[in-house]
C-alpha cells in the first residue's frame, strides 16, 4: 500500500479548490521550466491534495503555452498518484448539454505545436496510449459526480485542438458526424500522454459550456457564451472534487489497469 496524493488540474474558472487543512502554495522547479502556477497542497478529508490551476491563476497561460511537461512533473515530484483533470469543453451530442459534465474515457489528439513526450534525447520510450484514463479514477469521478446532483456522461470521446481559435462550422461537422467525438476542448493533450508516461493514473472531467458551432438552434461559440457557464459549472466542479478523497481513500494499492506501471515494458534504450 502506498499513500494517495490526488492532484486536481484545474481549468477555465476553477483557479482553486475548498476546505483543504494546512494549505500553502507551494513552488516546483522542474528541469521542464515552471509549472503553470505555484501548486496549492493541503489535506481533504485526511488525504494528501494538490491543487494546480492549469492556465495559472489569472489565466496567463493558453491552451498552447500551458507548460504542460513542468505540470505533470511537478506532481510527480510532490507525490501525486492520481490526476483529475477538470477542464472547460464544447459539446457534438445533443444530449451531452452545456452544464453536464463528461468522464471523458478517449481522445483524438489534434494538438501540433506542444511538447509532447518527457522522452526523445538519451532515452527513448513508447508507452501505451489505447485507454488513455483510469477506469478506477473515472468511477470514483462518476459517483463523486452523481452524489453532488450532477447530470454526468460516463465515457466520452475528447477531441483536442491546437485552438486559440474555436472550431470552423466545416470542422465541428466533421469531428462531431465522421469523427465520432463528442466533446472539444483545447487542454487535455498532451496532458493525458504526459501523466501516462510519468506512470500516474489520469482522469478527466470535461464540463460543457456550448455546442461548439454545429448545432443549427445555438449560435456559433464565444467566449461571453462560454464565461456564462462557466462559473455554475466550476461551483459543481468543487463539489465533485470535494468528493473525491473519501471515495478513493488515504492508502492506495497498485492500480488494477498498470497506470503506476506504464515504463515497465516501454523504455528501448539500453541502460549504461
Ligand atoms: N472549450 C470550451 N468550449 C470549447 C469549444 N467549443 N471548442 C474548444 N474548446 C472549448
Amino acid at each position: 500500500m502506498t499513500q494517495t496524493k490526488i492532484a486536481v488540474i484545474g481549468g477555465s474558472g476553477l483557479y482553486e479548490i475548498d476546505g483543504l487543512t494546512g494549505a500553502e502554495w507551494v513552488t516546483v522547479e522542474t528541469p521542464w521550466g515552471a509549472p503553470s502556477d505555484a501548486i496549492l497542497t493541503g489535506t481533504l478529508d485526511g488525504v494528501d491534495m494538490a491543487f494546480l490551476p492549469r492556465h495559472g491563476r489569472g489565466h496567463v497561460h493558453s491552451p498552447s503555452t500551458v507548460p504542460y511537461r513542468a505540470n505533470i512533473d511537478a506532481l510527480k515530484r510532490l507525490g501525486c498518484t492520481d490526476v483529475i483533470s477538470v477542464s472547460a469543453c464544447g459539446s457534438f451530442r445533443e444530449a451531452m448539454a452545456p452544464g453536464d459534465f463528461v468522464i471523458v474515457d478517449q481522445f483524438i489528439d489534434r494538438t501540433f505545436a506542444r511538447e509532447k513526450s518527457f522522452f526523445g534525447t538519451g532515452c527513448v520510450a513508447h508507452v501505451s496510449v489505447a485507454h488513455p484514463t483510469c477506469p478506477r479514477l473515472g468511477d470514483a469521478c462518476e459517483t463523486a459526480a452523481k452524489d453532488a446532483g450532477i447530470a454526468v456522461h460516463k465515457g466520452g470521446t475528447y477531441l483536442a485542438m491546437e485552438g486559440p481559435q474555436f472550431s470552423t462550422l466545416a470542422e465541428s461537422k466533421m469531428y462531431r458526424e465522421s469523427w465520432g467525438a463528442d466533446v472539444i476542448g483545447m487542454t487535455n493533450m498532451p496532458e493525458a500522454k504526459l501523466a501516462r508516461e510519468a506512470e500516474l493514473c489520469y482522469a478527466s472531467v470535461a464540463m460543457i459550456t456550448d455546442y461548439d458551432s454545429w448545432h443549427p438552434d445555438h449560435g456559433e461559440v464565444d467566449v461571453t457564451a462560454i464565461i456564462a457557464t462557466l462559473m455554475g459549472n466550476a461551483d459543481k466542479g468543487r463539489n465533485l472534487v470535494a468528493r473525491l478523497p473519501a471515495l478513493l481513500g488515504a492508502d492506495r494499492a497498485p492500480c488494477p489497469h498498470g497506470c503506476d506501471r506504464a515504463l515497465e515494458f516501454a523504455i528501448l534504450t539500453q541502460p549504461d
